[in-house]
């Protein structure tokens, strides 16, 4: 049965947009008093409301009254939302001057949440985990990446793993798992990090590859986790393995982005450090470069170069980096539209890097646009110019939002 959604003050479908580079307003299409017709939970025409009414006389109508403008739906490609407890201590600890590198080292960080996920029951991280998708939903987010790598353990890492297909049964949203065993050497392996590597590439990855709990692979390279080398190794080896390859990369010390660059990887997020070797790679290549400005506002350190990456060449999207460390907001939406104002983002540099080109650093070409043929995931804000949104900084939120399967 085809449905007619309208009429909308402004639709944004960013289709004709290049998947690289540098945007301006004047490039984004927008279709006044616009109408969208779904087909099976896939676009099948998206121009005039009129004129679509016209044509098919038999489609059953939404109307939307009032103003609204309608956006495909985000797709947040980063996010390490399947956890349990908080880390407000360390965030305290931080704005009392410890350095996100003394909290780990002194037992707080990443492995503070690895003790207190180990310690929740499946049901428990999924019931988590779902109250974050949901809310994450409400807000305009149909396409959601998760990481584990709070469970550091075979058992453990399973578990966050099941757990994000448990969630992805029960919402609307789609779920992207991602396997980030590779998030620090855990303190209970008595072993180095190559060791521990190879541990994860013999026994978990064939785990999680036969019960297809996920088919992403993640690394963090830092001081604190993994080297350059030992990180090109195991890419390369999971690649091997037919999973698809990103990298944790130049957050606070540089050489991650170009082990993701060497690796093929489809992308490489954070980038707060790099620099203009790093930016230049990046803008060559088809590794696509991640900001996750929540870990700026939460790590209060300055945002990845955005602007210098988008005028070299750069494919950016923007992500939250929902995490209990260092993003604990989560609200993609103000981060991206805070970080729009500090690096000069255009609105559709902000709109494609949370839709189509987020897309792309999953890999997924069924999204990110509202051309036929795509997801009919959509969401509509209660505004009638679609600057409103940007402008109001993250608090005008959907109103609706659609999916594919809803
Ligand atoms: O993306 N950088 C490494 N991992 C996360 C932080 C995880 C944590 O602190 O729990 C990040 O910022
Ligand atoms: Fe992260």
């Amino acid at each position: 049965m085809k449905k007619l959604i309208g009429p909308f003050t402004q639709i944004l479908p960013l289709t004709g947009l290049p998947l690289k580079g540098a945007l301006n307003d004047e490039q984004l299409h927008i279709i006044p008093q616009g109408g969208v017709l779904v087909n099976d939970g896939l676009i099948a025409d998206v121009r005039s409301f009129e004129e679509l009414r016209k044509a098919n006389p038999s489609a059953q109508i939404e109307e939307i009254i009032g103003e609204h403008v309608l956006l495909p739906g985000f797709v947040d490609c980063h996010t390490h939302i399947c956890f349990a407890g908080s880390r407000a201590k360390d965030y305290a600890m931080r704005n009392s001057g410890k350095t996100y590198l003394e909290i780990a080292q002194s037992g707080g960080g990443i492995w503070d949440s690895v003790t207190q996920t180990r310690a929740a029951d499946e049901a428990t991280l999924t019931n988590l985990l779902l109250q974050r998708v949901q809310r994450h939903l409400a807000e305009g987010i149909t396409t959601i990446e998760i990481k584990s790598g709070y469970g550091l353990s075979m058992d453990a890492e399973l578990k966050q793993l099941k757990a994000i297909q448990n969630a992805a049964e029960k919402t609307r949203a789609g779920l992207i798992p991602t396997c980030l065993a590779a998030h620090m050497v855990p303190r209970d392996f008595d072993g180095p990090a190559q060791e521990y590597l190879n541990h994860i590439l013999n026994n978990l990855l064939p785990v999680i590859k036969q019960k297809r709990l996920a088919n992403r692979v993640d690394i963090f390279i830092e001081q604190s986790a993994f080297n350059s080398s030992d990180a090109l190794y195991y890419l390369s080896k999971a690649k091997q393995m037919g999973f698809e390859v990103t990298v944790h990369a130049d957050q606070f010390t540089t050489g991650g982005s170009e082990v993701a660059i060497k690796a093929r990887a489809a992308s490489a997020d954070h980038l707060e450090a790099s620099g203009d070797y790093e930016i230049n790679l990046l803008a060559k290549s088809d590794t696509v470069a991640v900001t996750l400005p929540g870990a700026s506002l939460g790590l209060g350190m300055q945002y990845a170069p955005a602007r210098k990456l988008l005028n070299a060449g750069a494919c950016l999207a923007i992500a939250s980096d929902w995490n209990p460390g260092s993003a604990p907001m989560g609200d993609l939406l103000l981060q991206a539209a805070v970080m729009a104002a500090a690096e000069k983002l255009s609105a559709a540099e902000v709109y494609a890097g949370l839709t189509f080109r987020a897309a792309q650093a999953l890999k997924l070409n069924d999204r990110g646009t509202l051309a036929k043929g795509k997801l009919a995931d959509m969401q509509a804000y209660p505004c009638a110019d679609h600057r409103e949104i940007l402008y109001q900084q993250g608090k005008l939120k959907p109103i609706s939002v659609w999916t594919a399967d809803s």
